[in-house]
């Protein structure tokens, strides 16, 4: 099957949004974000969805979305980390282009969320949250077959492994 869409899942703050950018600058097609479309949809952000509705309509959001994405055809699309969470967010989006999954030490993603204050399943002790959230989804993230390790890599190098599976 044509493969039509790049999809990034992974890890909060693995660089789905950073790799996802430089996809479309090199590859002209278009990126979109699935945070950034449902904080504009509810003209709220994602904090403010978690913390008025609860994280479970966060995830019907997410799966609606995911699965609208699935009829689409050209983009980057960058997943919000519990993308994996329902397995049929990711079964409906990778009937429609290449699936990679992003994936990094819990140690860099601590580094990289420190001071971020954005992600409501953060809130308390990042380290501590980080941790176990990671342990839990391990498994998830582990069975989309395009595994990216993006541990010492620079975000183009990142790139060129993802454009190399997309176009093979
Ligand atoms: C979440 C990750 C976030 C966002 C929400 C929930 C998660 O996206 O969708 O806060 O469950 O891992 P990022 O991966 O872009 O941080």
């Amino acid at each position: 099957m044509e493969k039509k869409n790049i999809i990034l899942v992974g890890f909060m703050a693995t660089g789905k949004t950073t790799i996802g950018k430089l996809l479309a600058k090199q590859t002209g097609m278009r990126f979109v974000d699935m945070d950034a479309i449902i904080e504009e949809r509810e003209g709220r952000t994602i904090n403010d969805i978690f913390a008025t509705d609860g994280e479970p309509h966060f995830r019907k959001l997410e799966g609606a979305l995911a699965k609208e994405l699935a009829q689409t055809s050209g983009l980057i699309i960058s997943t919000g980390g519990g993308i994996v969470l329902n397995p049929d967010n990711i079964a409906a989006l990778d009937t429609t282009g290449l699936v990679a999954c992003l994936m990094g030490k819990p140690e860099e993603i601590i580094r990289r969320v420190a001071s971020c204050t954005a992600r409501p399943l953060l809130a308390g002790n990042k380290e501590k949250q980080v941790r176990a959230l990671f342990e839990q989804r391990r498994p998830l993230y582990e069975s989309i077959p395009f595994q990216v390790m993006t541990d010492g890599l620079k975000p183009t190098e990142i790139a060129e492994k993802i454009l190399q599976e997309f176009q093979s």
